[in-house]
């Protein structure tokens, strides 16, 4: 089983970010062939920054590998060092439905949040379609506000097959229903385009300003409360343990739940869940071109699968004579 993702170096990573993706991908390791890459390409879409967009890319790459990923033990990449994609991209483009691609809720929600409309925001989920089928992947790990780009990308799969013959494998997304939103300090999706996020590497000074803008109601703290629509005790769940957290629910149920309180339990309880990788997260960062030479391997690696798929996609349309 090929189970991929990526993610955008558009800003720090979160934990939305994290128990949408990145630790679903990382606990795959073991167990399927892995392909997880940084798409600097999409974040293009957003970031016009030479420093912010090349740093971006390294710390991602850091993060990854500070979380644990082994890229011995799967193909880990940089998007752009595989040019193949773009060549792809192009040909699906010319199947890829008009209505369908404005249709794309993350389109005009990423307008209505003042991103510039560009051809390539437009066109983002024929890149992403291009990444994931390049690869022939199986399943593809993500949260809940890329279902509709997977079903773009299977619906241009189909159609290629059925036009040119068999040749993609035809993704299905892997959405885990738990984590699927996570909500930011606002309350919105957490997202980096929403300022709403708290990083996984953040800590002191800085975690404790985000975690204390959480914003919650005004309820007193001896009235009851519902759990199931509170902003924190959704972030709160993430980390706590299944005893702690049956603690709090039944305050929040029964009244007692202070919001004060359990920001500061959060914070240690954030503090305490990334601090190894913390600490690695220093170490990858102090020597930025192992990280470059970690991920100029996994661009090799990530190519053998590529370019036999590109070949054939060029041999079924006509571009090979
Ligand atoms: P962002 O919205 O912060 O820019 P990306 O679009 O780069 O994040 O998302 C990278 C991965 O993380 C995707 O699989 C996405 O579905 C997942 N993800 C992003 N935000 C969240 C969230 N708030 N809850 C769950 N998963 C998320
Ligand atoms: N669009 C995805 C996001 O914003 C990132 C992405 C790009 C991706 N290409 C992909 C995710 C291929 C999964 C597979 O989160």
């Amino acid at each position: 089983m090929r189970i991929l993702s990526g993610i955008q170096p558009s800003g720090k990573l979160h934990i939305g970010n994290y128990f949408g993706m990145m630790k679903t991908m990382i606990s795959h390791m073991e167990n399927a062939d892995l392909y997880v890459f940084i798409v600097d390409l999409h974040a293009l879409t957003s970031v016009h920054d030479r420093d912010r967009l090349a740093l971006g890319t390294v710390e991602a790459a850091a993060d990854f590998l500070a979380l644990g990923l082994d890229p011995d033990k799967c193909t880990f990449w940089v998007q752009s060092d595989v040019p193949e994609v773009c060549e792809l991209t192009w040909v699906l483009s010319t199947l890829a439905p008009m209505g369908l691609l404005e249709r794309c809720h993350s389109y005009k929600d990423k307008i209505a949040k003042g991103i510039s409309p560009s051809h390539g925001l437009f066109s983002y989920p024929v890149l992403m379609a291009a990444d994931i089928l390049l690869y022939q992947a199986h399943q593809v790990p993500v949260g809940k506000d890329q279902k509709q780009h997977l079903e773009v990308a299977r619906d241009i799969a189909q159609k290629f097959n059925h036009e040119f013959g068999e040749t993609f494998v035809v993704p299905e997304p892997a959405i885990n229903e738990q984590t699927a939103t996570v909500p930011g300090t606002d309350g919105q999706k957490m997202s980096k385009s929403y300022g709403n996020t708290i990083p996984i590497f953040m800590e002191g000074k800085g975690l404790k300003k985000q975690i204390m803008a959480i914003q919650t109601d005004a309820t007193p703290v001896e009235e009851p409360k519902n759990p199931e629509t509170c902003n924190l005790f959704k972030i709160f769940a993430l980390f706590a343990s299944p005893e702690r957290l049956a603690e709090v629910r039944s305050l929040y149920i029964n009244g007692g739940a202070a919001y004060g309180y359990l920001k500061l339990e959060l914070l240690d309880l954030i503090t305490d869940h990334f601090a190894e990788a913390r600490a690695r997260k220093k170490r990858f960062l102090d020597d930025p071109g192992e990280v470059r030479n970690i991920m100029r391997k996994g661009a090799e690696k990530a190519r053998l699968k590529a370019a036999p798929t590109l070949e054939l996609v060029r041999d079924r349309v006509g571009l090979n004579y």
